[in-house]
């Protein structure tokens, strides 16, 4: 674990303080700090109390007759309670006379568009629900997506939970083994794919990904296809199957069936500190009230706005703020499918200007990919529809806050800078903008429901300002439940490592005012361009290839993608580094887990520097690839002329 101090200097500078216009204020969902500390304050001292109050917004077919049924680290909230999500995707926004309003306003990267208003979205999904039945999917099934953003995405997506299957969504950006992998460990029956999807104005080609995949995947016995791009792919008879065939052979009529509030709802794989990705779960009611209050809290989301949220539906935040959160709030959402630099840098002001976005939710990494690129490109473009901003995935550096703020807010759309987790499954710590000033770099306070502190290593509470352990106190609706076949794990990494509290593996610190500032993992994650990826996963995909004996990964600070991978490899006797090695070796972690794990630097070294116990030392290695000298103790060395070479080995 690294000490959670080392980047507190970074932020600690930062006084400046942004509150919401009078005007914001006046017509917020939350209205003001009296209003936020009351709701909070609410929810602190009546938990249970609370959230049965909050899911009094979702529609169910029978209510619970237990909030909570808390045996740590298992919860079962609304127990007794039957609903569908799907339904409060759809049904019930149509069934309430909004059929007709706009659901998702679909730009694809060559420029193509659709709108799927929500009757079209019930047509849709009931129909696609009535294919994977077809196809033998039952409740409890798994079925895999691997999908570009494209709105057939969120039917599958929705389609599986109108019939109660679990997805598990895997980013169109990781490879056939990555898809394998998921495939295996969660025993999936079917997976749904496209030919290809746009990128960068070249096609992805997600169906040959699978074909490599499927032939490592015996539990998977159907393949559906969609066809977005129309190229050319092999069809495997009796398996591989066309969406457009199956859907006009089937019916657009499909009940919504009601499944208890504790029914898996999906999987969705993350890296830890491990080789091995984990499944996190998440379940129906308790994971759609967190998504949908947050969405409502934090967007301040009014009938009125047309929302965007730039995340693929291969992570989390595409699960919670492009599927289930906006569309149980009834939103009207643009989902685009491509680049933001295609076919020029000035994309995403284009949209936001052509469909006249209100809220806009990005990623630090993309706010400092526009600022390289330049201010003229989003100053070509009317952004005055904008009222929110949000962000999420990693720390916001003050400087691209400031950016994002003048250039892209025009000085008057609070920023939401948004903590939370895959396994949080909705956003945890984020400014109600309504409410809340805002600090350039601090993801302020915990949202209602939420009861975060910042604890020692015995889980003590630590000092104000004084850097330590972010921890959540008592369970949420959102939780995940366990990890996907591996309860043991769930225990030990989230619930045994601070007694009495979900450990979050972020380090924080909270300043004077009681805002909180996030200051990264203390564990062996990393955080690439807002990617979470595990050291352990790259090193065990680089050891694979048969030239290398040894490999430490580590991170380095890198100014576009917040962490770049900085490889250390040692090679089997008798094999020579060559640049060529470099490019194999990095073809070969493309390969092994997707284009996003691609290290940015790899040196070969004669050994690696590690304890007389035969730990590898990481701490050294981060101070050799980021150029530092290193300050920390060097005495459990077990070789000290290690550090030299390794530090004349330069990239
Ligand atoms: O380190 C934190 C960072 O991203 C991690 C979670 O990654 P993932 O499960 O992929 O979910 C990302 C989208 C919710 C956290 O442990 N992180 C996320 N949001 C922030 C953040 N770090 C700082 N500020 C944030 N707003």
């Amino acid at each position: 674990m690294t000490s959670p101090s080392a980047n507190i200097t970074s932020v600690l500078k930062e006084t400046r303080s942004f509150p919401p216009s009078a005007e914001f204020v006046a017509n917020a969902h939350i209205s003001g700090m009296e209003a936020y500390r009351e709701l909070w304050q609410r929810s602190k001292d009546d938990p249970t109390g609370f959230w049965a109050e909050q899911a009094e917004t979702l529609t169910w077919f029978e209510k619970w007759h237990t909030v909570l049924e808390w045996n740590e680290p298992h919860a079962k909230w609304f127990v007794g309670g039957k609903l569908n999500a799907c339904y409060n995707c759809v049904d019930r926004h149509v069934l309430a006379g909004r059929g007709n309003q706009a659901a998702l306003l679909f730009e694809g990267e060559p420029g193509d568009t659709r709108v799927l208003t929500y009757n079209d979205l019930l047509r849709e999904v009931s129909q696609f629900a009535n294919v994977l039945k077809n196809q033998g999917i039952q409740a409890g099934d798994v079925v895999t997506i691997y999908m570009p953003m494209i709105p057939e995405a969120v039917v599958a997506m929705l389609a599986c939970a109108r019939i109660g299957a679990m997805h598990s969504v895997v980013f169109g950006g990781f490879s056939a083994e990555a898809v394998a992998d998921r495939n295996n460990d969660a025993k999936s029956k079917l997976i749904i794919t496209a030919d290809g999807g746009w990128r960068r104005g070249k096609v992805i080609p997600l169906k040959q990904n699978v074909d490599l995949a499927l032939s490592k995947s015996p539990t998977v016995q159907t393949c559906i296809v969609y066809n977005r791009c129309n190229t050319s792919v092999e069809m495997v008879a009796g398996r591989d199957f066309w969406w457009h065939e199956l859907a006009a052979a089937a019916s657009t009529d499909c009940p919504a069936e009601p499944f208890d509030s504790e029914h898996p709802l999906f999987v969705l794989y993350t890296s830890g500190s491990t080789g091995k990705p984990k499944g996190i779960l998440h379940t129906t009611a308790g994971y759609l009230l967190g998504a949908s209050r947050t969405h409502h809290w934090v967007f301040d989301l009014k009938p009125t706005d047309t929302y965007w949220c730039t995340a693929d539906i291969g992570w989390i935040t595409g699960h919670s703020y492009v599927v289930y959160g906006p569309l149980a709030n009834g939103a009207t959402q643009v989902i685009y499918e491509g680049a933001p630099n295609q076919p020029r840098e000035d994309r995403f002001w284009e949209i936001i200007a052509k469909y006249r976005v209100s809220i806009f939710y990005t990623a630090p990494t993309a706010i400092r990919a526009f600022i390289k690129w330049g201010d003229q490109w989003p100053k070509a473009h009317d952004l005055s529809s904008l009222r929110v901003l949000g962000t999420v995935g990693e720390p916001i550096n003050p400087e691209a806050w400031i950016w994002y703020h003048t250039l892209i807010g025009g000085g008057r759309c609070p920023i939401v800078d948004t903590w939370w987790q895959t396994e949080t499954g909705a956003i945890m710590i984020a400014p109600t903008p309504g409410a809340i000033a805002t600090k350039p770099g601090s993801a302020t306070m915990p949202v209602p429901g939420i009861h975060a502190e910042i604890v020692d290593r015995q889980g003590n509470p630590v000092g104000a300002n004084e850097g330590g352990l972010l921890v959540i106190k008592h369970p949420w609706p959102s939780m995940l439940r366990t990890i996907f076949g591996d309860d043991a794990r769930y225990r030990e990494q989230y619930w045994s490592q601070i007694p009495g509290a979900y450990f979050t593996a972020d380090g924080a610190r909270r300043d004077d005012d009681g805002y909180i500032w996030i200051m990264g993992r203390v564990d062996d994650v990393l955080n690439v361009s807002g990617h979470r990826l595990s050291t352990m996963e790259v090193e065990s995909a680089l050891v694979q290839h048969p030239k290398v004996a040894e490999a430490a990964v580590v991170g380095r600070p890198d100014d576009l993608k917040g962490e770049a991978i900085a490889c250390f490899v040692t090679l089997v006797s008798g094999e020579q580094p060559t640049e060529e090695l470099k490019k194999e070796l990095r073809e070969h972690v493309v390969k092994e887990i997707g284009a996003l794990a691609r290290p940015d630097d790899i040196r070969f070294a004669e050994l690696l520097p590690k304890t007389r116990s035969g730990k590898i030392m990481r701490r050294l290695l981060r101070d050799i690839a980021a150029g530092r000298e290193s300050k920390g103790d060097t005495t459990t060395l077990e070789d000290f002329s290690v550090m030299a070479k390794l530090r004349e080995s330069d990239e």
